[in-house]
């Protein structure tokens, strides 16, 4: 088949990745964890032709031109992997800003792959998609499952032991809420490749940051398996603060929060007080996910979206993996 379509949900680390110890087939100083989202989604479809001349990549109805993220590289990647000399043009929509630290590249390089893969005649497990997946985005192999999914570290130089995995599908936990809270929609200033390649240079404390990571890890998976919301919550939050922490100590040092940002901070710690379950995280960009259970999840909400800074909130459930689907773009 010379054309394919599929679907990926975004991920939210609960343990975050942070620091490439190979910056070539992207593998990750620390081991990690994700839950995918249902409500953000991208669908890509894919079509090798001879009439295409170059790679074409139309994302939300703009040509993308190359940068950092070296889509064409990717795409290039898999067809040396099916052995076609074909040129691609891809389209590709998803249903939340992107490039504002809502984890756009994830599901976007997740669909990528997999519908590259597809068109390009490759019948790949999905282990070997997700490896696949890791070279184009690291955050993005964990999209490749649904539910609460990891990314082994690995040890191995070649990669080949560096892949995500489930640690529990969506019906595990179908009461696990993330509420995406959108401060900003523009393109951040720092990309986290820029962000954590300048991190694992600059940051004292980087080494810190490995270390405990494990243990994070740890409680995290045991968390989600027994569904002990705070085990994994505050974990999730304690985690986010620390990843934090070595962004703002690097030299020269990267903040990424806004007004806005803190003052979902001091809210979410504020309901902490008045007996609510919320626990809130972010990644490298100014936006916040807030953690909570579907019986308060209206009430947590609704006090989220009358906050000033607020544009909008978007709930995710536990999603799906990535799935091929029959209808395409174009
Ligand atoms: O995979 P990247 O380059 O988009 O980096 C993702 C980094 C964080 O979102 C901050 C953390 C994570 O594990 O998703």
């Amino acid at each position: 088949m010379a054309k394919a379509t599929a679907t990926a949900n975004a991920n939210i680390a609960l343990v975050k990745y942070w620091g490439k110890r190979n910056k070539d087939l992207i593998l990750p100083y620390n081991g990690n964890a994700s839950m995918t989202c249902d409500g953000m989604t991208t669908t890509t479809t894919v079509e090798f032709s001879d009439k295409y001349k170059e790679h074409t990549v139309v994302i939300n109805d703009e040509e993308f031109k190359k940068d950092e993220k070296d889509i064409h590289g990717h795409i290039d990647r898999i067809c040396k992997l099916a052995g076609i000399d074909e040129k691609a043009r891809v389209v590709s929509e998803s249903n939340f800003p992107v490039a504002a630290g809502l984890a756009s590249s994830a599901s976007g390089f997740a669909a990528l792959t997999v519908a590259t893969a597809k068109a390009a005649g490759l019948d790949l497990d999905k282990k070997e998609l997700s490896i696949l997946t890791r070279q184009g985005s690291g955050s993005a192999c964990r999209s490749i499952f649904g539910g609460f999914v990891q990314w082994h570290r690995g040890q191995k130089e070649d990669g080949s032991d560096s892949y995500a995995e489930s640690i529990a599908d969506k019906n595990h936990w179908p009461d696990f809420r993330m509420v995406t809270t959108i401060v900003e929609v523009k393109k951040k200033p720092v990309s986290s490749r820029g962000g954590m390649a300048q991190t694992v240079a600059t940051c004292p404390f980087y080494k810190d940051w490995v270390e405990t990571a494990k243990e994070d890890l740890k409680n995290v998976i045991d968390g989600i398996k027994e569904r002990g919301f705070e085990k994994v919550a505050s974990t999730a939050e304690f985690n986010c603060l620390k990843m934090h922490a070595t962004m703002i100590t690097t030299k020269p040092s990267i903040i990424y929060w806004i007004p806005a940002t803190m003052e979902i901070i001091h809210a979410v710690r504020q309901m902490r007080e008045e007996g609510l379950h919320a626990y809130f995280t972010m990644d490298a960009g100014p936006n916040v996910k807030v953690m909570c259970l579907k019986e308060q999840e209206n009430e947590i909400n609704k006090s989220l979206q009358e906050l000033e800074g607020v544009i909008k909130t978007i709930v995710c459930r536990p999603g799906d993996g990535t799935k091929i689907i029959e209808k395409h773009l174009f």
